[in-house]
């Protein structure tokens, strides 16, 4: 078992530390590439393809070109474009609410993140989760990202992570509800069942097993259960 300490970033915490933002960006870029559930090292230029294709694809078998469109290949993930988005949320001050597990040393070497945001009711594009979330306040706390490094997985990382998003969310806005998007068979998925949220519908645009899963208000999510 590691130890593993949880601490909130928000703009004052990247503005502090500029080296942060790079190495949060960094993990993040990496877990998408070399997760062996993902594996999106190099996508497909073509956007109505956007196939993706691994580190092994490309660096040992030598595809160098979509083996379903024979577009040109890009870097799936730009640590530059994530450290944009990441700002661009944090910019949203006290709508946005991040954490990072990282190792209790003199490294702060980041094992996990995790962070949601109150999102506008009108940029919401399903319809069946528009009418699930729909409320006076204009908002839904939006369950965003949560990842942990391979190496250390299964050791309640995830959980506290989850556990601290949730709990904000229980704290903000315990009369409106929330969402989330994932996959049907996502690892996840247990822990944002444990968490509270319920399975909502299938996400019919992009298709794939993907879903949305719901809490009809955030008092009712269930941090205490992770
Ligand atoms: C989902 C994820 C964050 C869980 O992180 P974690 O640090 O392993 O979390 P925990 O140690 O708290 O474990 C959470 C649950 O996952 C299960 N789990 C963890 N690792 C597992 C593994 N290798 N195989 C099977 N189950 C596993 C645990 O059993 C646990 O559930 P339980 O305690 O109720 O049995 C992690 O698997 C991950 O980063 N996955 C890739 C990113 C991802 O899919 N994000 C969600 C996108 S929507
Ligand atoms: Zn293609």
């Amino acid at each position: 078992m590691s130890q593993f300490i949880i601490r909130q970033f928000d703009k004052y915490f990247v503005e502090k530390d500029d080296h942060f933002l790079h190495q949060l960006s960094t993990f993040y870029c990496n877990i998408w590439r070399f997760d062996p559930n993902f594996a999106e090292y190099m996508q497909c230029t073509n956007g109505d393809c956007g196939k993706y294709f691994s580190y092994n694809d490309y660096h040992q078998k030598n595809i160098t070109c979509c083996t379903i469109c024979s577009s040109p290949l890009t870097d799936a993930w730009k640590e530059d474009d994530v450290a944009q988005t990441i700002i661009n949320l944090i910019n949203m001050e006290e709508d946005f609410f991040g954490v990072v597990a990282v190792l209790p040393d003199f490294t702060n070497t980041i094992l996990g993140f995790c962070w949601g945001y109150n999102k506008k009711l009108e940029t919401i594009t399903d319809k069946k989760v528009q009418q699930a979330v729909f409320n006076d306040s204009g908002y839904t706390p939006y369950f965003n990202e949560i990842a942990s490094d391979t190496s250390y997985r299964n050791q309640g990382i995830g959980s506290s992570l989850c556990r601290t998003l949730t709990e904000w969310m229980q704290r903000t806005s315990p009369n409106i509800p929330g969402y989330l998007h994932t996959h049907e068979n996502s690892p996840a998925r247990r822990l944002f069942e444990k968490a509270g949220y319920n399975f909502l519908c299938y996400d019919e645009k992009m298709g794939d097993g993907r879903i949305f899963m719901y809490v009809d208000k955030c008092k009712n999510l269930t941090p205490e259960n992770l």
